[in-house]
């Protein structure tokens, strides 16, 4: 028999958007959050530049607006635009009063600039600003009695109507099933509404900012219980991650080059000013395509990032977290120049939502990275994922609140159904096929594609998704499998939705078709459904 547990609120992960959601349903019923790891391991933690929102008296919400619908390619949902904007500044004093510690001069925060922006509008924490974020709400969680948090809990599967045991039960989200790791448990949460809080998917590349949580979970498990999925194939790839700096990659934030710092390649050269008037600070997908060329172009492993002209003193008490990181790896950033190489980053697309957070499965929510907006479109400006997972996490609890029933009852769930399947040490046949998909994703679904490789990673992965699903079936869960899982159907999304759209727009370059095609792509893109 599965532990059964019963909530009102289940949120499925502990960054910015499942933690500020959780605090705030608090006030109207029992929230449970399940977290896979430890309760701080997520994007958030390691983020470093920081929340973009209008506070400068010469900045305006017409020019954050601009610059996101300018980043995004001509795709974002303008009105989805307006509400992140508009409704940003609220959000992040709101952030203030949960205790986060920002940055701050005279009084005022101390806004950074970075690539993209056309004002000085991020509000950060020095390089920490994600580290910050996360204890200020891990406080606010821990004094609340209404929010049990469980960590080592990794949600397996959604349950829908395919989890239940009368079948004729219409379309509806009733929690999850989860498997405890420390217990190596599988217990059924209930509850009366499920936000998927999971956030990204950079682990799908092999070279990749993001934590080793970041496995797609949230997107895999909606795919499969039939959510609508969109614009996979716009994957961010930051510009700066510090080379050779191990797995996963530290980012070396742009906040930097807002502060200063200019990318070089070999020969000392301002090498951006040949690819955007903007240089250094043009938005992510120039950037990073620019530097994947010089480095084709020269046979280079890495450019260079150089900050050895700005004050020194000023770069150690601004950037405290990359001085001394660099410094272990050898590098005193204020005497000499930083190599740096992109590295896979963020994920534009994600489960479709209103612009209220509810998905196309009635009682699952998504919100943070791992929904899909609008406000990103094909490439994200630089500072507005804090923010989107703000704004929109405080627009789903306000849905919910208005609309709140406690009171549905919950049919019975099937019980989680183990017994054909056996105990594997196979531990390798995980950690290979896992290594597998991102070397494949990394060499052939990168920052620049081709019908070619595409088509060469699309039939790889199909056998590794065959190969993986067979031993999932034989195989009781554990959190290697969970994720591998998840992986590979979120790489094949991403490769089915690369190969589909034929133009290049944003962060989705492919040399068969370089140009953009407003008459036939100008708009988002959906994964068919799963069920
Ligand atoms: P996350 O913060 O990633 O949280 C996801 C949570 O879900 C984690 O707790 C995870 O353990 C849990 N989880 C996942 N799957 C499961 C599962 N199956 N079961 C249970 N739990 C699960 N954005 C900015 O706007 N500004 C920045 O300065 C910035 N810097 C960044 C720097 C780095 C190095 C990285 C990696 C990202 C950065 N970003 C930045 C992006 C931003 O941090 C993320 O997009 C944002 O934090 C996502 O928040 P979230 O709450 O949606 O997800
Ligand atoms: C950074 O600090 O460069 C990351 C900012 C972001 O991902 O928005």
């Amino acid at each position: 028999m599965n532990q059964i547990h019963s909530t009102n609120f289940l949120v499925i992960g502990s960054g910015l958007a499942g933690l500020t959601f959780a605090l705030k349903a608090a006030n109207m019923g029992k929230v449970t959050i399940l977290t896979k790891k430890e309760k701080r391991e997520s994007n958030t933690n390691y983020a470093q530049g920081g929340i973009a929102a209008v506070f400068s008296n010469d900045d305006s919400f017409e020019s954050h607006i601009k610059d996101t619908l300018n980043a995004g390619g001509g795709i974002c949902n303008e009105n989805a635009v307006n509400i992140l904007v508009h409704e940003g500044p609220s959000r992040v004093q709101e952030l203030l009063n949960f205790g986060t510690n920002f940055t701050s001069e005279n009084g005022k925060f101390q806004l950074g600039i970075e690539g993209g922006h056309s004002h000085n509008r991020i509000v950060h924490s020095k390089d920490l600003t994600g580290k910050e974020i996360e204890r200020a709400l891990l406080q606010k969680i821990s004094e609340n009695k209404n929010i049990q948090l469980l960590e080592n809990h990794i949600c397996i599967d959604l349950l829908t109507k395919h989890q239940i045991v009368n079948k004729n039960t219409s379309d509806h989200c009733y929690g999850v099933y989860a498997l405890d790791v420390i217990t190596n448990e599988v217990k059924i949460f209930k509850a009366n509404f499920t936000i998927l809080a999971t956030g990204g998917l950079g682990q799908v590349y092999q070279h990749t900012t993001n934590p080793l949580i970041a496995t797609g979970d949230g997107v895999a498990m909606a795919y499969r219980s039939g959510a609508l999925i969109s614009n996979m194939e716009f994957i961010q790839f930051h510009p700066t991650a510090l080379y050779n700096s191990g797995s996963p990659a530290f980012l070396i934030s742009e906040a930097l080059r807002g502060f200063g710092a200019i990318l070089k390649n070999s020969d000392n050269e301002d090498f951006m000013l040949k690819y955007d008037s903007r240089g250094s600070l043009a938005s992510r997908d120039i950037v990073a395509k620019a530097i994947d060329s010089e480095l084709k172009l020269r046979g280079d492993d890495f450019v260079y990032l150089d900050a050895t002209h700005c004050n020194s003193e000023l770069l150690k008490n601004n950037f405290p977290n990359i001085y001394a990181r660099c410094l272990k790896n050898k590098i005193d950033i204020t005497k000499e120049k930083i190599p740096v190489v992109p590295a896979a980053h963020y994920c534009c697309g994600g489960i479709v939502t209103t612009t209220d957070g509810a998905t196309t499965i009635p009682g699952l929510y998504a919100i943070g990275e791992v929904a899909m907006t609008g406000v990103h479109g094909a490439n994200r400006l630089a500072s507005n994922s804090l923010l989107e997972a703000v704004v929109f996490s405080h627009r789903a609890f306000k849905k919910i609140e208005s609309t709140v029933n406690l009171k549905t009852t919950i049919p019975e769930i099937r019980e989680w159904n183990d017994s054909e399947t056996i105990n594997t040490n196979e531990w390798i046949l995980i950690s290979h096929n896992r290594n597998e998909i991102q070397s494949l994703m990394m060499d052939y679904v990168g920052i620049v594609r081709n019908k070619i490789r595409l088509e060469r990673a699309q039939q790889r992965i199909k056998l590794i998704l065959k190969e993986v699903l067979d031993f999932y079936h034989r195989t009781k869960v554990s959190e290697g499998l969970i994720e591998l899982r998840n992986l590979a159907i979120v790489s094949d999304l991403i490769i089915s939705s690369a190969l589909n759209r034929k133009e290049s727009r944003g962060l989705h370059y492919i040399s068969d078709y370089p140009e953009v095609d407003d008459v036939n792509w100008k708009k988002d893109s959906f994964c068919g459904v799963s069920t």
